[in-house]
């Protein structure tokens, strides 16, 4: 069985006076046995060590270090702190332009840290309404996971990109089919395909959790705004404990 995993990207959101809130997410993710992760700014991962709580980052660079200014590498997230880090959201895909090729090798440059990557994949509205989006993803999972990749050290998350920050969330349809065919293909590829976490991304809420994770391959859910405050994202972890 993939272990689940309640994650939450707190984007480019949070000041010290908000690590408040990592208390009571923590007693809910105690209480509930769910794994959950919290991805904050870089600035508080140090800051944010919470007994209870995994801490990631958000980015990491292909390099441990070098001449690489406002850059951060996996080994320094690490050495702050974290236990995971994000790769290839749709919004470093776009802001940073960052292709598969990138989003491969920074997923590599985690491992070597000893990281766990959570890597992004997603279609826009416009390739979705073409109806090509199964092969668009297919594309990038195929293209952004590196080939030594295990179920131990790599997540992947579907963020369809219509649904980030937009209150539109995909159908459970829409999210079966897509959550299936990644299983088929990871499990076509690695020997251990059927155990890697499964995590949907985009506008998950509470009163959206309990309907998304009952879709059969959905193990756990990456959450932008409503992991800000406690009382948003306990839910979500307690609707994924109740699966
Ligand atoms: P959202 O963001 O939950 O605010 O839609 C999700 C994400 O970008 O990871």
């Amino acid at each position: 069985m993939p272990s689940k995993l309640a994650a939450g990207n707190w984007k480019m959101h949070g000041l010290t006076s908000d690590l408040n809130e990592l208390r009571a997410i923590a007693a809910t993710a105690k209480a509930s046995d769910v794994p959950t992760l919290i991805c904050p700014p870089a600035t508080l991962i140090a800051a944010a060590a919470t007994p209870g709580l995994h801490i990631g980052g958000q980015y990491c660079h292909t390099a441990e270090h070098g001449a690489h200014t406002g850059d951060i590498s996996a080994q320094m997230l690490r050495d702050a702190g974290a236990t995971h880090v994000i790769v290839g959201h749709s919004e470093r895909r776009t802001d940073h332009n960052e292709t598969d090729v990138d989003i491969q090798e920074q997923s590599k440059a985690a491992k070597a840290a000893g990281l766990i990557s959570i890597i992004c994949i997603g279609e826009t509205l416009a390739q979705r309404e073409s109806g090509g989006f199964l092969d668009v993803l297919a594309t990038q999972l195929r293209n952004s996971v590196p080939d030594d990749a295990t179920a131990a050290d790599t997540v992947i998350a579907y963020e369809p990109v219509w649904a980030i920050g937009t209150g539109r969330v995909a159908e459970v349809a829409q999210i079966t089919e897509v959550h299936d065919a990644l299983r088929d293909d990871l499990s076509a590829r690695f020997s251990d395909g059927k155990e890697f976490t499964l995590l949907y991304g985009g506008s998950v809420k509470a009163a959206n959790a309990h309907e998304i994770f009952s879709c059969a391959n959905v193990n756990g859910a990456l959450v932008g705004g409503a992991s800000l405050k406690a009382a948003d994202f306990c839910p979500i972890i307690e609707a994924l404990a109740a699966q």
